[in-house]
C-alpha cells in the first residue's frame, strides 16, 4: 500500500462505519402480548440492530440498554413537554433519565415533540423545552454526544412534487423556522417520518407500487427512482427555502405493513425493507453519497394500536420474537468489505 493511498482508505473506512450504524428500529409498546423489555433488547443485540427509537423514558428499557452500545433516540413523552419549559424541571428530567444512565446507555438524541403539528396545543412549548433540555445536556457536558431535535411529518411540506418545489406550509413556516435555527446552532439534525406506503395508498393513480418499493426501472422525468428520495428531497427543498440548506434530516420512522390494506403483504414489505436498508447506505439526489440515518417502524406488530387493520401489522418481528421477514439489519457491514475489495483491486 502506498503512503498516498492511506488517507483515502481512512476516509472510506469512516464512511463505511457511519453506514454500518445507519439502521435502527422503533420500539413501540402498544401491545399486550409483547416480550419483556430485557428480551426485546436481547433481540436487538442478537440481530445486530445498532439503534433504537423509544417513545418515552421507560426505566426498565433504559436499564436493559446498559452496556449494549445500541444508539438511543429517546422521545420525551408528549404530555411532559409543557413542564420542560421550566428550567429546573428540564434539568431534573435530564438528570433522571439521561445522566443516571450515561455513559452505560449510548444516548444519541433526546427528541422534544414527536409529530407535533403547528396548530397543536403543544406547538408553543416545543422550542422552549428544546432549549432547556439542551441547556441541561450541556451542563452535564454531554452536548458533543447528544443532540436535541424534534420530529415532524411530511404533511408540513406542500408542493412536494417535483421535490425541488417543496416548501413548508404557511402554518408550518412560523413554527419550524426558529426551531431550525436552534438545530443549526447546535449541530443537530431535523427528524422526519417518511412513509412511502402512505404516499402510495393515498395516490395510487400517480404513484405506482414499484416507485414506492424501490423497484422501478430507472428514474422518472424528474430524476427520481423512488418515493422515499422524493419525499426526503421535498423536505430538503423546504429547508433550503427557509435558509437551512445544510441541515441534515434523520428518518425517525419508516415502514411497510404486512397485511390489512392495499399493497400490504409480507412479500411487499420484504421488498421495501431489503431495498430500503440497501438504499440508505447512499443518499438522495439532493444529498448524494451521505448515508441516511433511518429507523424502521416498528419492532413488533402492536395489537393495541387503534385505527385501521393495517396499523397492527407494522412489526418486523412477531410477538413471539420470530422474524417476519428474511432481512438482515447489519448487512451494511458488507459495505466495508466491498470498499476493501475495491481498494485492493
Ligand atoms: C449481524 O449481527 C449478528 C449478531 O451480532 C451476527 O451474528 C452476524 O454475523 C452479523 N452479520 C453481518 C453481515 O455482519
Ligand atoms: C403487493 O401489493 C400488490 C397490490 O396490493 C399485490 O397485487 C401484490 O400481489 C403484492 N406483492 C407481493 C409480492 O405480495
Amino acid at each position: 500500500m502506498s503512503s498516498i493511498a492511506l488517507p483515502l482508505l481512512l476516509v472510506l473506512s469512516s464512511t463505511a462505519f457511519t453506514a454500518a450504524k445507519s439502521i435502527g428500529v422503533c420500539y413501540g409498546v402498544n401491545g399486550d402480548n409483547l416480550p419483556s423489555k430485557q428480551e426485546v433488547i436481547n433481540l436487538y443485540k442478537s440481530n445486530g440492530i445498532g439503534g433504537i427509537h423509544i417513545y418515552s423514558p421507560d426505566e426498565e428499557t433504559l436499564q436493559a440498554l446498559r452496556g449494549s452500545n445500541i444508539e438511543v433516540l429517546l422521545d420525551v413523552a408528549t404530555d411532559t413537554i409543557p413542564s420542560l419549559t421550566h428550567t429546573a424541571s428540564a434539568k431534573d428530567w435530564v438528570n433522571k433519565f439521561v445522566v443516571s444512565y450515561s455513559p452505560d446507555v449510548n444516548f444519541k438524541y433526546i427528541v422534544v415533540g414527536n409529530e407535533i403539528s403547528p396548530t397543536d396545543q403543544w406547538a408553543l412549548y416545543i422550542l422552549p423545552a428544546m432549549q432547556n433540555i439542551q441547556q441541561a445536556i450541556s451542563a452535564a457536558n454531554l452536548e458533543g454526544q447528544i443532540k436535541v431535535p424534534t420530529a415532524i411529518d411530511i404533511s408540513l411540506v406542500k408542493n412536494s412534487y417535483p421535490p425541488g418545489n417543496g416548501a413548508f406550509t404557511d402554518d408550518a413556516s412560523g413554527f419550524i423556522k426558529p426551531i431550525v435555527t436552534f438545530l443549526s446552532n447546535n449541530g443537530a439534525p431535523l427528524l422526519a417520518k417518511i412513509y412511502p406506503y402512505f404516499s402510495y395508498t393515498e395516490n395510487q393513480q400517480s404513484i405506482p407500487l414499484a416507485y414506492a418499493l424501490f423497484t422501478q426501472q430507472g428514474t422518472n422525468d424528474m430524476g427520481y427512482q423512488n418515493v422515499f428520495d422524493a419525499m426526503l428531497d421535498s423536505m430538503y427543498a423546504a429547508l433550503e427555502k427557509i435558509g437551512a440548506p445544510t441541515l441534515q434530516i434523520v428518518v425517525s420512522e419508516t415502514g411497510w405493513p404486512s397485511g390489512g390494506y392495499q399493497g400490504a403483504s409480507v412479500g411487499n414489505a420484504t421488498t421495501y425493507y431489503k431495498n430500503l436498508i440497501n438504499h440508505v447506505k447512499g443518499g438522495t439526489p439532493k444529498r448524494p453519497f451521505a448515508p441516511i440515518e433511518t429507523y424502521l417502524s416498528a419492532m413488533f406488530d402492536e395489537n393495541m394500536e387503534s385505527g385501521m387493520e393495517f396499523v397492527r401489522h407494522f412489526g418486523l418481528f412477531n410477538a413471539d420474537k420470530s422474524p417476519k421477514y428474511g432481512i438482515s439489519f447489519n448487512s451494511s457491514h458488507s459495505v466495508e468489505q466491498r470498499i476493501m475489495c475495491i481498494f485492493s483491486s
